[in-house]
């Protein structure tokens, strides 16, 4: 009788130790059983790419730390891309994926930008590209509209997917806090970045819903292509006005393909009814509604970032990638 050998660990880079990178980490190490158990063979995680390796990093081994992101991407079963920016990201992602590694992604400015080109690598080389956490975090949009509704037919999505700008509305219209006032508020919570334009100006919701009308309908929607408003034009008078009709100032983000095909999408503050769904959406919540002609209104809702929210996202793409291989 022959001993069955030892599956071949499947290794995985992590390029990114902050607040998403380092969720991922700790729920790797903590948790190694239960995902070699989901897997069939052990999960190791070989290292995890920063830019300060000399920083003390909460629950993850100094030793597991690198500065060389592209080499420890080059031994790697899957690439764990949360880093951020497009480069060196982009690069680092598409090299993975011309050697026919898996990749996993949370950089929805990088998708929306690169996802058709890096797709078509993908394919090429018989890797794969998954990026659940790029829309809505742990809320799983994108798989429900490439793969639970594949089988209906999406006419529209609409929702509030920057949880930071719906945080400040909410303090406008609930609390009665000045426009300006909430924007500093939120800043001093966390729930802006240090340069928040990317949020204030639409730009971060642009891109995940670019993204959300790819995978609904299949066909490329630039994000040069999306209109965006987003709410730094926004006065307290325009509060007010739509307070005196009844209604609620929120940003929403918008995507609808008409009969012939043509998909356009858009991010802009509108004024809804109070008793709209999307007005009723609280603090930094997120929420999409998927109109399908047999499902009818599905709608979505959930924490749409934070570190383990993302981390659960990119988790799951991870389960998802190594089936895959
Ligand atoms: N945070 C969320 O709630 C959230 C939600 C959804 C999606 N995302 C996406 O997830 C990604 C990561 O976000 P995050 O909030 O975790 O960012 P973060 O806290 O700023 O972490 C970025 C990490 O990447 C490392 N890094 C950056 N550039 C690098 C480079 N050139 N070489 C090596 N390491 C580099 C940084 O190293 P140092 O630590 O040494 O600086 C840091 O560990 C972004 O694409 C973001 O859009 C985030």
């Amino acid at each position: 009788m022959t001993d069955t050998p030892a599956p071949r660990p499947f290794r995985l880079a992590l390029l990114g130790g902050g607040t998403v990178g380092a969720a991922v980490a700790r729920r790797l190490l903590q948790h190694g059983e239960t995902y070699a158990a989901l897997l069939g063979r052990p999960l190791v995680l070989t290292g995890v790419a920063v830019r300060d390796a000399s920083r003390v990093r909460d629950g993850i081994p100094a030793e597991l730390l690198t500065t060389d992101a592209a080499a420890l991407a080059a031994e790697a079963d899957v690439v764990v891309e949360v880093m951020g920016g497009l480069e060196p990201a982009g690069t680092l992602i598409e090299a993975a994926l011309r050697r026919g590694a898996q990749v996993v992604t949370a950089n929805k400015q990088l998708i929306a930008r690169r996802g058709e080109e890096l797709h078509a690598v993908a394919r090429e080389h018989g890797g794969g590209l998954h990026y659940e956490a790029a829309v809505m975090a742990a809320v799983p949009v994108l798989s429900g509209v490439r793969e639970s509704l594949a089988g209906d037919e999406i006419t529209a999505v609409r929702g509030i997917v920057n949880g930071s700008t719906n945080y400040v509305l909410d303090l406008v219209a609930r609390e009665g806090v000045a426009f300006s006032d909430a924007v500093r508020q939120a800043g001093e919570l966390g729930y802006l970045e240090a340069d928040p334009t990317e949020d204030l100006e639409g730009l971060d919701a642009a891109a995940k819903i670019a993204i959300l009308a790819r995978t609904a309908w299949g066909v490329p929607a630039p994000l040069g292509d999306v209109e965006v408003t987003g709410i730094s034009g926004l006065t307290d008078e325009d509060f007010a006005a739509a307070e005196g009709r009844g209604e609620v100032v929120k940003l929403v983000a918008s995507a609808e393909r008409d009969d012939q095909g043509v998909v356009r999408a858009a991010v802009l503050p509108l004024s809804l009814p109070a008793a709209d769904p999307l007005a009723q959406v609280r603090g930094g919540t997120n929420v999409v509604e998927i109109d399908a002609v047999l499902a009818g209104p599905v709608r979505l809702t959930g924490a749409g970032a934070g570190g383990d929210q993302t981390a659960s996202a990119v988790l799951g793409d991870v389960v998802r990638a190594a089936r895959a291989r």
